[in-house]
């Protein structure tokens, strides 16, 4: 792993987005229905040698299972997922995440984890959206959706006018493409849902889980 394994952050102990970034070549974005399969998942995940781990606030028992994998998974980094608004950063900072990634951006959202002292890997798919997060002082973004949005020749267009920023692209990245994103000098890591498919999930195939996070683990990054 790119960063030290003590959680000794930069940021008064708790990681910045660029260390969020730069953990592991995936951060698995998870979507959870049941509040028992959160430890599993995550010791799982953990097992393969992925720790930073996105939670996404799209089920009702979201927040519960970051605050289980906070309380009970300490080797993993948790962070909430799908943040849309202010209210939804604060409640997740309570639940225990320690970052947040936003399908968008906004500067309520940006003001909200810069007050909670919360990472943010705010969303972008325009240069637009890019100026305005670094406006608030965010360079380390999100590109979502990446496929949909551009894949990796967009990455590379903005690789000349932004080339102060780096970028975790999600949405549509699969083991079979996921080299191409990491082989571009502003992609720090990947983002996506594949490391915990919902069927083994359900059958709480653990070890397969592992696996798949083990050869995430594993991808060469530039
Ligand atoms: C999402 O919003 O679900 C993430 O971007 C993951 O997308 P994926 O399922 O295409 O990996």
């Amino acid at each position: 792993m790119a960063v030290d394994t003590d959680g000794k952050w930069s940021a008064g102990g708790k990681p910045s987005a660029l260390e969020v970034m730069q953990d592991a070549p995936v951060i698995p974005v998870i979507v959870l229905n049941d509040v028992a399969h959160a430890v599993p998942l995550a010791r799982a995940l953990v097992a393969g040698g992925i720790r930073m781990l996105e939670v996404t606030l799209r089920t009702p028992v979201a927040l519960a299972c970051i605050e289980r994998i906070a309380k009970e998974v300490p080797e993993a980094v948790v962070g909430a997922g799908t943040v849309r608004s202010a209210a939804d950063a604060q409640a997740a900072a309570m639940a225990g995440a320690r970052f947040a990634v936003s399908p968008g951006y906004t500067h309520a959202i940006g003001k909200a984890c810069h007050d909670l002292g919360l990472a943010l890997l705010p969303g972008v798919a325009t240069g637009s959206e890019i100026l305005a997060a670094q406006e608030d002082g965010y360079a380390a973004l999100k590109f979502f959706p990446a496929m949909q949005a551009g894949g990796p020749a967009m990455l590379k267009a903005w690789h000349g006018p932004f080339n102060d920023v780096k970028f975790c692209p999600t949405g549509g990245v699969t083991p079979a493409n996921a080299g191409e994103f990491l082989a571009l000098l502003n992609v720090e890591c990947v983002g996506g849902s594949w490391l915990t498919p919902g069927d083994a999930v359900v059958k709480g195939d653990w070890a397969r889980i592992t696996q798949l996070a083990g050869e995430a683990a594993r991808l060469p990054r530039a």
